[in-house]
């Protein structure tokens, strides 16, 4: 009856093999194999459990109970369509995002907006979720079920008893259960978490939410392994210095993953942004030149960057060139393609460049934006409401990038309208004489 394997995980992305490796072969990362007992085919242990269940007992806000057999709208418009319509009962979304971004405050609201809807926390006891929901200007007349526990096999027996149409249980790495031999956050806790959460949820058609936190380094030991097995990933997203909050689907069974969702996180929580260029624009309110947007692509993923450039008369016999977060060859290159295909005089100049944020750009997309910033900071025109998305060639001719349509999607979602890319120009030369004055 015990049979346990043995395989070894990948702590890095999840990759699982029989056999110890140095190096994982899917990720390359190095000594990152842990043995891992996969237990699944033992038997649950069942008296600690019914003693664990006497003490955790969900505590009612009040009650009311409702069918949705359809998509549950979200009550936000936003997360709705980063969903593709709602919540479909019976699936499983996980929530990753840094800590502190506001994934907890999200999905408070919204089992706050549904009804019927259980709240696992691992993380605060009932009466600081209560605080929380307080904060949140909610009284007490939601039909929010809480509970404060971190053991995986309480939250999988409260579930099934309970039934309620929508879970929440936050966050999965601080849940372990005593089948397995590790401790919370591992990728062996993980992954058993994961795996009764969809066999319940599936079971039941019960919807549930998993929040997971990503560290600095990547998604250690959480979402990564869980992403292959949930119906929908989901990862919020912002600086944390900024209110503003993406929400966007990087995995969805049951919908588009272009969607971008736009919030800020305010005072009393998270606001939907319905024009997101109110806030991307406010901050490009003054005429500056040198500074032009781009949409990068990492992974899937999409971010909106400003590229920087300061053109100023040289001093120098050979002018410099400073580039931060950009390849310095590669402003070279671009700068001689300038000089040549556009004549602009920049062998006098000294050119610095910086991408703002502090991240490194290698996507080729940023090049007519990077030689918009130069142009834009040379002739003194304020270009900053320009989002360039397009490969500049030795000939001086634009070239279209991958994803286009996805990245050109995203910056119309983010409110912008000048958006200068291959599809519209076919030369560097003719895009300088549309935007200069
Ligand atoms: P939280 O939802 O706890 O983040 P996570 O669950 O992703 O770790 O959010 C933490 C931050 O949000 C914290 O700095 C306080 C802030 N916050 C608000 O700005 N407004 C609010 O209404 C609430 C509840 C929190
Ligand atoms: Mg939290």
């Amino acid at each position: 009856m015990k049979k346990a394997s043995i395989s070894f995980i990948c702590q890095e992305c999840g990759y699982d093999t029989p056999q110890w490796m140095g190096k994982c072969p899917e990720c390359g990362a190095w000594n990152s194999l842990r043995e891992f007992k996969d237990q699944r085919s033992q038997p649950k242990a069942g008296r600690p459990l019914a003693e664990k269940l006497k003490t955790a007992k969900p505590k009612s806000l009040s009650e009311i109970t409702s069918d949705e057999k359809n998509r549950i709208s979200t009550g936000f418009s936003e997360m709705d369509g980063v969903l593709g319509g709602g919540i479909v009962p019976g699936s499983v979304t996980l929530l990753a995002g840094d800590p502190g971004i506001g994934k907890s405050t999200l999905l408070l609201q919204l089992a706050i907006n549904l009804s019927n809807v259980l709240y696992i926390s691992a993380e605060e006891s009932e009466e600081q979720v209560k605080m929380r929901a307080s904060r949140l200007l909610v009284t007490n007349k939601n039909d929010l079920l809480l509970l404060s526990t971190t053991d995986t096999d309480t939250i999988i027996e409260i579930i099934e008893k309970q039934k309620p149409s929508l879970a929440i249980i936050d966050s999965i790495q601080t849940i372990e259960s005593a089948n397995i031999d590790a401790l919370s956050g591992a990728v062996s806790q993980v992954r058993y978490a994961a795996q009764t959460l969809i066999k319940v949820a599936k079971m039941n058609n019960i919807s549930v939410i998993i929040v997971g936190h990503v560290t600095k380094e990547g998604m250690v030991a959480g979402p990564m392994v869980l992403s292959h097995m949930v119906d929908t990933l989901l990862f919020l997203e912002g600086e944390k210095t900024t209110q503003t909050r993406l929400l966007r689907s990087l995995k969805n069974r049951f919908g588009s993953i272009d969607e971008v969702g736009v919030f800020t996180l305010a005072e009393n929580g998270m606001q939907e942004v319905r024009n997101p260029e109110q806030i991307f624009l406010t901050k490009h309110k003054d005429q500056t030149s040198g500074s032009v947007l781009s949409i990068i692509l990492e992974g899937t993923r999409t971010f909106l960057i400003e590229l920087q450039a300061l053109v100023v008369f040289s001093k120098l016999p050979i002018p410099r060139r400073v580039a931060s977060g950009f390849d310095a060859r590669r402003l070279e290159l671009l700068l001689a393609i300038l000089q040549k295909h556009a004549r602009l005089p920049l062998d006098t100049m000294d050119v610095f460049v910086n991408v703002a944020g502090g991240i490194k750009v290698v996507d080729p997309a940023v090049d007519i934006a990077l030689c918009l910033a130069v142009f834009s900071s040379l002739k003194n025109i304020s270009l900053s409401h320009a989002v360039g998305i397009s490969e500049v060639g030795l000939l001086g001719e634009l070239r279209r990038v991958s994803m286009l349509e996805k990245r050109i999607k995203e910056a119309q979602k983010l409110g912008f309208k000048q958006i200068i890319s291959a599809k519209k120009y076919n030369t560097i030369e003719e895009v300088l004489k549309s935007v200069g004055k």
